[in-house]
């Protein structure tokens, strides 16, 4: 892998998290019994509703932010339907603002004001099972103390595992990616790390941190 510009994230963590190892193991035996939120429950049901019959490639793009990845995966997988998702309202109600930066008017995507912990696991319990997932430059957390509130340091992990597909995760932080990588390998789950080098940022993170001239990367499983 190449290497350019690696000033990333400030943290106190110097490899793999001590820590994940065993909080996978206890996630592994353990189940969610916290109720679903109204607010995710309507969305999971409006997607639903969007679906209808449709029974080809279904990709969610999690965590979505503003949902300009949502958008260009939707003109990329244009056969697909992708669902973005993210809780924040604010940056879901910015869509619209973002997305006339993009040429391109696909309606095979919807984006949803949602929290993905309880939207995941209903996914599970309605038995989807996915063509691609992504996960883009999820908050890191970097402090050592922080480990459970990474993606693959909780138990909502499983669900996303569970939902299937291609999965790919991008972060400036190659640590997070190495530890995702190490969750996966211990869920039977074989995955690549590269550098980022598209043309063009798939979301407004990516363009931030490039253009402040740090590395991207990008985690893909087999
Ligand atoms: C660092 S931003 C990245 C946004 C976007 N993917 C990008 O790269 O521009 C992380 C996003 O995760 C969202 N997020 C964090 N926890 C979430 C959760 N439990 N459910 C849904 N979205 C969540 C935040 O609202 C925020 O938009």
């Amino acid at each position: 892998m190449s290497s350019g510009n690696s000033r990333t994230v400030e943290t106190n963590q110097d490899g793999i998290n001590d820590a994940l190892d065993g909080l996978v193991n206890k996630y592994l035996h353990t189940k969610s019994l916290k109720p679903i939120q109204k607010h995710t429950q309507d969305a999971f049901d409006k997607m639903n509703e969007w679906l209808g019959a449709f029974d080809g490639d279904i990709i969610f793009d999690s965590c979505c932010g503003v949902g300009l990845s949502t958008q260009q995966l939707a003109r990329r997988f244009s056969d697909a339907r992708i669902i973005g998702i993210d809780k924040s309202d604010m940056r879901v109600g910015k869509h619209l603002h973002y997305s006339q930066d993009v040429d391109n008017k696909a309606d095979n995507y919807l984006i949803l004001r949602a929290d993905v912990i309880d939207f995941w696991r209903l996914a599970v319990q309605a038995g989807m099972q996915l063509s691609r997932h992504f996960l883009l430059y999820p908050n890191p957390y970097p402090k050592k103390t922080q480990v459970q509130k990474r993606w693959h340091g909780s138990a909502s992990f499983l669900d996303l595992h569970q939902l299937g597909g291609q999965l790919e995760v991008r972060s400036n932080w190659l640590l997070y990616l190495q530890e995702c990588q190490f969750v996966l390998t211990k869920l039977k789950r074989e995955s690549e790390i590269s550098v980022v080098n598209d043309p063009q940022p798939l979301t407004m993170f990516e363009k931030k941190y490039q253009a402040s001239g740090q590395d991207c990367y990008r985690l893909v499983t087999r």
